[in-house]
């Protein structure tokens, strides 16, 4: 049953070589074949009919793509169909025959492991069956942690679905700036970031008691993670979810891409006119590539018009739209054919049914950390071959698949590496410390992390903490470092809105806090547009830096009544400003907490952008003559051309983020004085450091404050 696609397909000859099969039962009889394509399109449309329909509507579709919902007649009405097809799915997840026996483990053990396969029902199911059992009688919740925030939406939003309840009610989720959940909410998706916030307010976990339990759900081809969890929770028990996977077939290209994004288009295009039924699941890096391969993907199909069958291109990535993220979850139509393009969210997180073919490029977008530097960035890496796998997976999860590999089968062996690196040891642990310095874990060198993140890592963390202010010369937490922490925003961002009072200007450094946290999708900038988009951009600009043309975008969208048809006519993304507008909302909130008083610096930038150092003075650049260099490390760094400071080019400014595409861009920038850094940090920066020439060599200071924190 193998097909190259480049046979059939044309103009692609011999794209594809010619590959490892995952498991060598492809060689399907007629018979086989045939149960195995009624199997495939019963699960695909989810209906329950009789075989002999089915039967005959197979062969049908096999000759000439006719569609399902004109051969088959039912009387039922759409909702009892959907709330029948519901409980068969349900019913048909590869973790419901163990519901009694896991329900009976989990009452044995306090602590279990479970292991399962991708979309065997971990995440959706096993909190559903503890309610069902009785576990939340008494006011109890239920918590599940994801490590996405698209995650934790898409999928309580499917259990609430499944329990016929709304989102928000009995099932919610908590992300940042986003808490969907109700005095009534049992059973709450989060992302593992706001449960460490939970334990803030409410320290010993207590409405999670009497009998507090933890399940680690894992996937089960990471068998390996299976047994280090198990062995971290002191030899906790395991409960196996037998797998159910149907083969994948590999294909790799011959010769490396050298633009894996058409080529991601071809192969889609080829899939769809040369494959059977089936949908189609795209891994790509991030939102722009991912809009760009459905504009691509949408403008050629325009073009083939009816020559081809319907393609319904969906994205799907963090920044999506809730309302958007759901309709990947839509079943396809009859007679169309689903194309889902993903970041690697959808590699484990979440599991889309139907599913038959996969691109993988090996790419992903990786947050990775200097620890020398002390620089964050998100740079596009190939992926790992665990994540390939895992990737190839989606495809067999309904039926026998197939994933195509944008790359060699060379470059798998040789350049790719066995497993990813564990987020914990290539990010900031900024926030992460001070969270746990909160909860009074002090001695985090000794700290019992199951994967410990580099000591440099964490040397750097409790240094930069230091020169915030959050901890005093013990590494002991400092009054400002707990109200810092009682903001859900990275320790710059927080150190930043608190010192906006002592500036007197916390109502701009609110907005700007909030508009920073959604910045890169505020400017709307269409291809057929790019003329207008960009003067339209323009007239936003104002002295100072970018801080300030965000902050003045969102005083005239207030003045505008918060209007839509404002931002449309300015190419203003309406979405990331109503975003923005409740992160504002929300921030305000805090500052009863933290006790900061919210007032207006009416007009003057100076104490804003004084602020903005306050905060961010780590990230301080200064002009030389080879260009930008970062002050602390001599690092060579650009402003972006987005920037409004692009042809200014201050001598001082500071970058709310370092972003490394073809070079390293700083995004965000401001211009200061560079006496103002003595102002904000003098235990920082000393004046001969921030003399104006160029040349001389800048003391590093690390070892000293290393020592200080002994
Ligand atoms: O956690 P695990 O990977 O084992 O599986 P799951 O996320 O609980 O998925 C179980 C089933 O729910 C799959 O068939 C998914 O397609 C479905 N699901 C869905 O339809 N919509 C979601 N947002 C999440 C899961």
């Amino acid at each position: 049953v193998r097909l190259d696609i480049g046979v059939e397909g044309g103009g692609e000859q011999g794209r594809w070589e010619e590959a490892r099969v995952a498991t060598a039962t492809l060689q399907f009889g007629a018979r086989e074949e045939r149960e195995r394509r009624i199997k495939e399109e019963k699960e695909k449309y989810q209906l329950v009919l009789e075989e002999e329909e089915m039967i005959d509507f197979v062969s049908t579709a096999m000759t000439m793509k006719g569609t399902l919902s004109e051969k088959v007649g039912t009387d039922l009405s759409q909702a009892e169909k959907q709330k029948q097809s519901i409980q068969e799915v349900r019913r048909s997840l590869p973790v419901f025959p163990y519901r009694e026996d896991l329900l009976s483990a989990i009452k044995d053990h306090q602590i279990l492991v479970i292991e399962g396969e991708t979309g065997s029902g971990k995440t959706t199911q096993i909190p559903q069956y503890l309610f069902e059992d009785g576990y939340t009688k008494g006011g109890m919740k239920i918590g599940c942690t994801q490590p996405r925030r698209v995650a934790a939406m898409s999928v309580s939003a499917r259990v609430a679905q499944e329990m016929g309840v709304k989102l928000g009610n009995e099932v919610g989720y908590s992300i940042r700036f986003e808490d969907c959940t109700s005095e009534r909410t049992v059973l709450k998706y989060m992302t593992d970031g706001m449960l460490l916030r939970e334990f803030l307010t409410e320290p010993d976990l207590a409405s999670y008691r009497p009998r507090f339990s933890v399940l680690i759900s894992n996937i089960a081809s990471a068998t390996l993670d299976t047994e280090r969890f198990s062995c971290f929770f002191d030899d906790a028990p395991v409960f196996r979810i037998p797998g159910r996977r149907f083969p994948v077939d590999i294909y790799y290209t011959k010769a490396p891409e050298a633009d894996y994004l058409d080529a991601c288009v071809v192969s889609v295009l080829q899939i769809h006119v040369t494959q059977p039924p089936g949908d189609v699941l795209v891994f790509l890096t991030g939102q722009e590539e991912i809009e760009a391969c459905c504009e691509l993907l949408q403008e050629r199909c325009r073009r083939l018009g009816s020559k081809i069958s319907e393609l319904i291109v969906l994205p799907i990535y963090a920044n999506l739209p809730s309302d958007m993220q759901a309709k990947i979850f839509n079943p396809t139509p009859p007679g169309a054919r689903k194309v889902v393009v993903a970041t690697n969210i959808a590699e484990t997180s979440l599991t889309i049914d139907g599913i038959i073919y996969v691109i993988d490029p090996g790419f992903c977008k990786q947050k990775s950390y200097n620890a020398r530097t002390g620089m964050e960035s998100l740079i596009v890496t190939p992926c790992s071959r665990a994540s390939a796998n895992q990737r190839a997976g989606r495809a067999g999860r309904v039926a026998a698949g197939k994933c195509f590999r944008l790359y060699t089968a060379w470059a798998f062996k040789h350049e790719m590496e066995e497993t990813t690196v564990p987020e914990i040891q290539r990010t900031n642990l900024g926030n992460v410390v001070l969270l746990l310095k909160s909860l009074g874990i002090n001695d985090l060198i000794h700290f019992d992390f199951m994967d410990p993140p580099p000591h440099e890592t964490l040397v750097l963390a409790l240094e930069q903490l230091y020169a915030l202010g959050a901890l005093n010369h013990l590494g002991e937490l400092t009054k400002l470092g707990r109200r810092m922490a009682e903001l859900p925003v990275d320790p710059m961002l927080s150190k930043m809105i608190l010192a906006s009072e002592q500036y007197k200007c916390s109502e701009e450094v609110l907005t700007i806090a909030a508009m920073l946290s959604v910045n890169n999708s505020i400017f709307y900038r269409p291809k057929d547009k790019v003329v207008h988009a960009d003067n339209a951009r323009m007239n936003f600009v104002v002295p100072g830096g970018d801080h300030l043309v965000l902050l003045n975008v969102y005083t005239q969208w207030v003045e505008s009544g918060y209007s839509t048809q404002w931002c449309f006519e300015n190419f203003i993304q309406f979405r990331s400003m109503k975003r923005a507008r409740d992160v504002r909302e929300q921030l305000e909130g805090l500052m009863d907490r933290i006790e900061v008083e919210v007032c207006s610096a009416n007009g003057d930038i100076v104490p804003i952008r004084k602020a903005v150092t306050a905060g961010y003075f780590y990230h301080t650049a200064h002009l030389s003559k080879g260009g930008y260099k970062t002050v602390k490390h001599q690092q060579t760094v650009y402003v972006h051309p987005n920037s409004s400071l692009f042809e200014e080019q201050p001598r001082w400014l500071i970058y709310h983020e370092l972003v490394f595409t073809t070079k390293e861009f700083m995004r965000q920038v401001i211009e200061i004085d560079s006496s103002w850094l003595l102002e904000v940090a003098p235990h920082y920066y000393k004046s001969k450091e921030l003399e104006d020439s160029s040349s001389k060599k800048m003391p590093r200071k690390q070892g000293k404050a290393r020592e200080e924190l002994g």
